[in-house]
């Protein structure tokens, strides 16, 4: 393992067993609202204080959860592969917590926020930065609200070259807990194949591009990772 370049990419489902909801197990509502109505610049503009409150509670939630074994396999994996990038399309910080500090967050991250007028992200994790009205940023001579550091849909997903180049140099590609409805995360795994990569897939159920994988494998990532990532090390 130690000469091959890994990269992986996961999705909410790694975080399930942490106790985050994913977008499309339950009925991908929160409170009445789909989150396709809620999380875009439209919503932003049209209701902020709506859309601040959703991102608030779910900032709020990062303090209630921990990571699960899907999170710490991955983090001892890394340790052992000289060439590893960790996608994710995670906005929760529970990698990090588990060890992977540098990973790409490509739909953003709940701990920074983002000042609307330099476009800088801070990171507000104090205890007064979980209210429900609107913070301001450190960073202009007049502070600008700020909004919250997250590719909303219709928005362009960060680190996208970055990305690109790690999966056309990987050798293995493994995705876990992503059911393969949005895109570009969900066509990278084209990209591992055109690169002749071995592609990997840990799920709890078959997603819509379960074909595109060399090896699937369904079940819990924090029952099934572990052993996966340890019979490759
Ligand atoms: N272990 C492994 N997989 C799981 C588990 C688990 N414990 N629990 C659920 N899953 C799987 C589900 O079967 C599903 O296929 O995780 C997948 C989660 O899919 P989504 O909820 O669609 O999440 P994701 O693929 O990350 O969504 C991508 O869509 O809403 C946008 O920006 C948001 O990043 C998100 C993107």
């Amino acid at each position: 393992m130690a000469q091959q370049r890994v990269v992986v990419l996961t999705g909410a489902g790694i975080s399930a067993e942490s106790g985050l909801r994913t977008f499309r197990d339950g009925d991908g509502l929160w409170e009445e609202h789909r989150i396709e109505d809620v999380a875009t610049p439209q919503a932003w503009i049209a209701d902020p204080v709506l859309v601040w409150r959703f991102y608030q509670a779910r900032r709020r939630q990062l303090l209630e959860v921990k990571p699960n074994a899907a999170h710490q396999a991955l983090a001892t994996f890394a340790t052992k592969t000289d060439h590893f990038t960790l996608i994710t399309q995670n906005v929760d910080d529970l990698h990090e917590r588990a060890g992977n500090e540098s990973t790409i967050h490509m739909h953003g991250r709940l701990k920074t926020l983002r000042c609307e007028q330099s476009g800088r992200s801070e990171v507000r994790m104090e205890e007064a930065d979980f209210c429900d009205e609107f913070l301001y940023c450190q960073c202009c001579a007049v502070p600008q609200r700020l909004r919250h550091d997250i590719v909303w849909f219709g928005e362009m997903p960060m680190q996208m070259e970055a990305i690109h180049s790690a999966v056309e140099k990987s050798d293995l590609f493994i995705v876990v807990g992503s059911s393969g409805h949005v895109y570009p995360a969900a066509g990278l795994v084209n990209v591992a194949n055109a690169a002749g990569a071995t592609t990997i897939l840990v799920n709890l159920e078959a997603p819509m591009n379960a074909e595109n994988f060399d090896e699937v494998h369904l079940g819990k990532a924090g029952e099934l990772l572990p052993n996966i990532l340890e019979a490759l090390s």
